[in-house]
């Protein structure tokens, strides 16, 4: 990279942006399920069949469920949800609260580049769950689907005093060749 924009630099040509080696850039994820992955999608109104993914596909940001077309695809290992489409891989992260004992209704949740340091995902039959030692839940698998799709870990019970804006929902992987409607 350094030597291409040296000769491009002393060719008199426009220096090209600097791209970041670790910068990931968005690449739709295949139609067809890779070896050890997963869609991981909602079975129930109002998100019934939309699915975990990013907007662009397969950069860091909020993770959402959106449409079964730009689906997704990921692996749980060690704990962490990985999405292995995506090069570098990216981890969804959790929000980590401040106060752990009174947390907010919400945890946000985010594709990074990095392992997420806060809590460890599991499956608990098909349904995603997420822990962690430091916060009670009532319900490991009860998250919330709020504003532009986003996708949040519910800390308190399902179903009970839904924030406004917001719909419970569990998510389940699903692992068939293709992700459907
Ligand atoms: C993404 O990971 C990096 C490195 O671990 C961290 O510094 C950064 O805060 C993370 N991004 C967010 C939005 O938390």
């Amino acid at each position: 990279m350094k030597l291409a924009l040296f000769a491009a630099l002393s060719a008199g040509l426009a220096a090209p942006a600097p791209v970041e080696a670790d910068d990931p850039v968005s690449t739709p994820t295949p139609t067809t399920l890779q070896p050890g992955a997963y869609w991981i999608r909602a079975v129930e109104a109002p998100n019934f069949h939309k699915y975990l993914q990013t907007k662009p596909a397969n950069v860091p940001g909020t993770a959402i469920l959106d449409s079964y077309t730009t689906a997704g695809q990921f692996n749980i290992e060690d704990g962490q949800l990985v999405n292995k489409v995506s090069n570098p891989p990216l981890y969804l992260w959790v929000e980590e609260p401040a106060d752990k004992a009174n947390p907010p209704r919400t945890l946000a949740t985010f594709f990074n580049t990095t392992k997420n340091p806060f809590g460890t995902f599991a499956w608990q039959g098909d349904a995603l769950t997420w822990s962690v030692p430091s916060i009670k839940r009532q319900n490991l698998a009860a998250w919330l689907v709020c504003e532009k799709q986003a996708l949040f870990v519910n800390t308190g019970a399902y179903g009970y005093q839904t924030p406004s804006g917001c719909a419970d929902q569990t998510i389940h992987y699903y692992n068939d060749k293709t992700a459907n409607n």
